[in-house]
């Protein structure tokens, strides 16, 4: 593993729910695995008029992120960890903040070497990055200055694009970390390695042999407390143009000549610019599919439509379900599908990729009705993180009927080993300057190129949202509309109330 250099952790918005909930326990389990350098620190920042024993009580000592973690350690151990974080109340005038920087580098010995992570709403990225500038905290004359910036990158491909140009007026590109928190999840970054470290499977990656390719991201809860963000987000934004999107770049991309981050981010690039936009309205209306969960009733209990949770305009149309066919324009997808979805309120929480294989091409088996069970290569990406192949066995006894038998791995069984969380990874990865699992702005710009064409005919056209209940896989009859079969693979769901199929515009 490459060595952490000394250095401190800026994080603004210190205040907020993504530094309690992610960042801190992440930083934690750095500190406890050892991972951290010898000098390093942690310095909070935000308008919350806090001090450095505030901070530490908030998102260590009374955390509830924290508290299961912190149960039986040694109180020696957590003091040791709080004392390497402090709280900077911040003002308009960013000289208060640099001379605290700087006097708190030269004390704890952090080596001008700086990562500033922007837990702030996107509106103020742009301002933030000037005033790090303005103080002279991005130059790299001693040390090196790195940011962090959180999702959403954009609101669309023309924001997106705005962004980028405005952080690279303060910071170089290889300066700038824009994180995915998905990138930094063992099995995502395990789609690489099934693919191009073994030989089984990589010849029958292509056209010939795959006949098309499932991606479901299913979530349990709705929005929570989080309707004002969503409602101008929606499914689109919020999961597919940049999670999603990066899991699809994982499976079409071209095997790279190595696995350094410039080397594998071309290839992803490469891959994201192949999805074929669809452009006119009726390519569109034909392979997209948006939805919103409605009112309904989970194991006895009653659970509010979208449109009634708090900060949800009561006529929104913002989806949170949203299905979308595409296609790949090259050598190795041509006419393969691809079937990509996520949503909230499903039955479960469920992440996976499911590469649907070729019957074979001659059939000798056929009473055994083994056309409808071909092949497949389930990657779960969480829960139950694990692959699973799907084949055909001969069942004991006369002839020769087939049933579907599974060859399967479970991250669980690896008992001994310790799985880090995305945010551990990423954070760890940053602090050693590898970018491989961070996007890069051409990255994120053709993910919004393929993204836009469909939130703009969304807006624009009377394209419907179809309603569903909470806790079913979504407008069920809708996903019919695409090709006319459902092609999910959906686990049964246990609804008590399901109004069924409906129009909500
Ligand atoms: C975030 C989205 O990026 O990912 C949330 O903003 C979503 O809406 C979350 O709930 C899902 O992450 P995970 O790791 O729980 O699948």
């Amino acid at each position: 593993m490459d060595k952490t250099e000394n250095q401190m952790l800026i994080i603004f918005g210190a205040s907020g729910d993504l530094t309690a909930r992610k960042l801190i326990p992440a930083i934690y389990n750095l500190y406890k695995g050892n991972h951290l350098p010898e000098n390093y620190v942690v310095l909070g920042a935000s308008r919350s008029a806090w001090s450095d024993d505030d901070f530490r009580k908030k998102v260590v000592e009374e955390s509830k992120y924290l508290e299961e973690e912190l149960k039986d350690v040694d109180k020696d151990f957590i003091s040791g960890f709080c004392n390497k974080l402090f709280y900077h109340p911040l003002k308009e005038d960013y000289s208060c903040l640099n001379e605290r920087i700087i006097k708190m580098n030269g004390e704890f010995g952090t080596d001008d070497n700086f990562i500033f992570y922007f837990s702030v709403p996107p509106a103020i990225y742009e301002s933030l990055a000037k005033n790090i500038y303005d103080q002279g905290l991005h130059n790299e004359d001693k040390g090196w200055k790195r940011i962090i910036v959180e999702k959403p990158f954009g609101y669309s491909l023309e924001t997106a694009k705005k962004l980028n140009i405005a952080l690279h007026k303060y910071f170089k590109e290889p300066q700038i970390f824009r994180i995915d928190h998905y990138l930094g999840k063992e099995t995502v970054q395990n789609l690489l390695v099934t693919r191009f470290a073994n030989s089984i499977f990589e010849p029958l990656w292509n056209r010939n042999y795959i006949r098309h390719v499932e991606v479901t991201n299913a979530e349990s809860v709705g929005v929570e407390k989080r309707g004002g963000y969503y409602d101008n987000s929606g499914a689109l934004r919020d999961m597919f143009q940049n999670h999603l999107l990066q899991i699809v770049s994982l499976i079409i991309m071209e095997p790279p000549i190595g696995s350094n981050a410039e080397e594998i981010r071309n290839e992803k690039v490469k891959a994201l610019k192949s999805l074929r936009v669809m452009t006119d309205d009726k390519t569109l209306h034909e392979n997209t599919i948006r939805g919103q969960y409605v009112a309904s009733v989970i194991d006895g209990e009653n659970v509010k439509g979208y449109r009634e949770e708090e900060g949800v305009d009561p006529n929104s149309t913002t989806e949170t379900y949203a299905a979308i066919k595409f296609f790949v324009d090259n050598w190795r997808w041509a006419d393969v599908p691809f079937y990509v979805r996520t949503a909230k309120r499903m039955p479960t929480k469920v992440t996976e990729v499911v590469i649907h294989f070729k019957s074979p091409h001659h059939q000798i088996f056929k009473e055994s009705g083994i056309i409808d069970k071909d092949n497949k290569l389930v990657i779960r990406i969480q829960p139950d993180e694990g692959v699973l192949i799907k084949f055909g066995v001969k069942v004991p006894g006369q002839g020769f009927r087939v049933e579907r038998a599974n060859l399967d791995f479970y991250y669980s069984s690896l008992a001994d080993t310790y799985v880090m969380t995305a945010y551990e990874r990423l954070l760890l990865d940053a602090m050693q300057g590898d970018a491989t699992l961070y996007a890069r702005a051409d990255e994120v710009e053709a993910a919004w190129e393929f993204v836009d064409p469909i939130l703009n005919f969304w807006k624009n056209s009377d394209a419907k949202v179809y309603g569903y209940s909470a806790g079913v896989w979504g407008p069920e009859n809708a996903d019919d509309l695409i090709d006319g079969v459902a092609m999910w693979r959906n686990p049964s769901a246990n609804l008590a109330d399901d109004p069924g199929f409906c129009v909500l515009k």
